[in-house]
């Protein structure tokens, strides 16, 4: 099943996102996270760290395993992902750094990388809650458009579309790498809960075709509407299509 929850603005559906995530590690505390990276989970983390310093939720028990990685970057590179996770959220909380993972793109061996991964997401017992982000086309994690879904974490080479739409984070584009660490569309769907947010018009399209377009590959989110628990915040401009 699929809920929609409506958003008036960006910093609406972060406190929204963050109070659904925040609910969850209250509930239990050694929560197993699914999380993402890109702009919009950033107001949800910096609304979690507001909270923990208030002292209304703690991290010591959570474990989490991030959706992908850029391949080739090491793990200090500040547009690596494991940077941003730092950068964004696990510097700022009281996580246990060694309980938190992300696909290891230093590793240019990408069947080892993503086999060994997929076998901590396995042992953990897959996400409690998995956060996503959409792309504008449709992608969920760097599960880009294909013309099947993908089961466990692989390397994948990054859509022009991706590439273009990630190269504001970059100086130029040609900076951008690739290939990435993805886990895989099955893996996703292994989480039990799924929160999925999503802002601004340019998301308004993949947005209509996650919720009510024919499930394909060509829409990797679509998939999610075969999951039993997922919900999507998105603000108005997102849900445009929607109505
Ligand atoms: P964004 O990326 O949050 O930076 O828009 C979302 C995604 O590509 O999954």
């Amino acid at each position: 099943m699929l809920k929609i929850v409506s958003a008036r603005d960006y910093d609406d559906m972060s406190r929204k996102a963050a109070n659904i995530i925040s609910a969850q590690v209250i509930l239990k505390p050694d929560t197993v996270l699914g999380l993402a990276t890109g702009s919009t989970p950033i107001g949800a983390y910096h609304q979690l760290i507001d909270w923990y310093k208030k002292g209304d939720v703690g991290f010591s028990q959570v474990r989490t395993y991030n959706l992908d990685e850029y391949r080739g970057l090491s793990h200090d590179d500040p547009q690596s992902y494991h940077y941003f996770m730092r950068d964004n959220f696990f510097d700022h909380i009281n996580i246990d750094l060694n309980n938190t993972h992300v696909p290891d793109g230093a590793n240019p061996d990408a069947e080892a990388a993503c086999a060994e991964y997929d076998k901590m997401v396995a042992d953990a017992g897959y996400p409690d809650l998995q956060l996503l982000g959409i792309g504008n086309n449709g992608h969920i994690g760097f599960n880009e458009p294909d013309d099947h879904f993908s089961k466990g974490t692989h390397c994948v080479d990054l859509t022009e579309s991706t590439i273009k739409a990630n190269s504001r984070l970059f100086e130029r584009e040609e900076d951008v790498p690739r290939q990435a660490y993805t886990m895989g569309v099955q893996t996703i769907m292994y989480a039990r809960m799924i929160l999925v947010v999503a802002n601004g018009a340019a998301k308004a399209q993949a947005v209509h075709d996650m919720c009510f377009g024919p499930v394909t590959p060509q829409c990797p989110a679509s998939i999610l509407q075969l999951h039993p628990n997922v919900v999507l915040v998105a603000d108005k401009e997102a849900l445009s299509l929607c109505e």
